[in-house]
């Protein structure tokens, strides 16, 4: 870069209006609203709220005693391993991180509300284990699982790095450090909530294919969608930041997304690798590589970016995905019928 430029950049980081969506602060005006995109998408949210009570694990564990093999077993077990703390780690880096730069109130309100969502994914999760693994011990493993399983461990260890990347940035001053801060962020909804959890939640449609876990894929259709919300709200942050300072997304900050899109890829596919490492019927680690190719070419087109991998979906049980998601969500609703979990749980040894 010249000198020239280096200082009318200079110049420009000095002349910015304090009126911009990563400007620091915390602005407290609603009226005029600068962002009414994110006040609708926190209004949306709240439409589709739903609870952990609604969930019925009756049939789940029945499943888990007579219909599954070992090799499924071993898929639910460390597939539950990582949803243990998958959303608990997506709340603190919202927390920590997103809550503090992004500065509009509006966009405050939902990522309350994404946080409260955060908060009830966790709830389910919690509950689900609960249920799937009654023995105490067993299920206390199954919580360490970010320590003990190395191929968990890999994926969290992905996530803490973007977070301390940005640790100490308690001011977003310069364009570096809004760059840094949009790394984290598209580090969450692309690789986080826009690859783990997807991939996650192929596994368990796979298993709804084979009409298995009807309990986790309900909870997990509701999950979804709320994850969708979260990539399209952070999708649009991105949009936002990009509108109002077009030289944010140059060559390397490109090339930097590129290399945490394959990062994550490499983590993820060993995390197939032992998950279906049983031999898995109707389901590779191959299909599961092509698979996560496919979805990252979809979060880098969101991105605005060229797609990188050229895969196509080998999943069919994946193409009726959101308008099954959306039928159960109403047809839920209509017949608003609720089933407690407590006390149905009593059998050992689930795996
Ligand atoms: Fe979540
Ligand atoms: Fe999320």
């Amino acid at each position: 870069m010249s000198a020239l430029s280096t200082t009318f950049d200079v110049i420009k980081e000095e002349n910015r209006m304090q009126q911009y969506l990563l400007d620091p602060g915390f602005a407290l005006t609603l009226r005029p609203m600068r962002y009414p995109v994110f006040y609708e998408m926190y209004r949306d949210a709240i439409r589709n709220t739903w609870t952990v009570e609604e969930i019925d694990f009756g049939i789940d564990l029945n499943d888990l005693r007579n219909k599954l093999a070992p090799a499924d077993r071993h898929l639910i077990e460390r597939l539950v391993a990582f949803f243990a703390t998958g959303d608990s780690i997506v709340a603190n880096n919202l927390v920590l991180n997103l809550y503090k730069h992004i500065n509009a109130p509006e966009a405050r309100m939902y990522l309350s509300r994404q946080l409260y969502e955060e908060a009830l994914h966790v709830q389910f999760y919690l509950t689900l284990l609960d249920a799937y693994i009654p023995d105490a011990t067993r299920r206390n493993e199954a919580f360490a699982a970010i320590e003990s399983i190395p191929s968990i461990r890999a994926k969290a260890d992905f996530c803490f790095r973007w977070m301390d990347s940005i640790d100490a940035l308690d001011k977003l001053e310069t364009r570096e450090h809004r760059r840094q801060f949009l790394l984290n962020l598209i580090c969450f909804a692309c690789c986080v909530e826009g690859l783990f959890f997807f991939a996650a939640f192929a596994y368990v449609w796979f298993l709804r294919s084979r009409g298995l876990l009807p309990g986790l894929a309900a909870g997990t259709n509701w999950v979804f969608r709320d994850e969708s919300g979260h990539m399209a709200f952070a999708f649009e942050v991105i949009r936002t930041a990009r509108q109002e300072d077009p030289g944010l997304f140059d060559a390397g900050m490109e090339r930097d997304v590129r290399k945490m899109m394959h990062e994550a890829i490499e983590v993820e596919a060993i995390f197939a690798d032992d998950v279906l490492s049983g031999g898995v019927n109707g389901l590779s680690p191959q299909e599961m590589r092509q698979y996560l190719m496919y979805v990252a070419d979809q979060r880098l087109t969101a991105l605005g970016m060229v797609p990188e991998f050229g895969a196509k979906n080998p999943f069919p049980f994946l193409d009726l995905q959101d308008v099954q998601e959306l039928t159960n969500f109403f047809e839920r609703r209509v017949s608003a019928y609720q089933v407690g979990i407590n006390g149905a749980v009593a059998f050992d040894d689930v795996f």
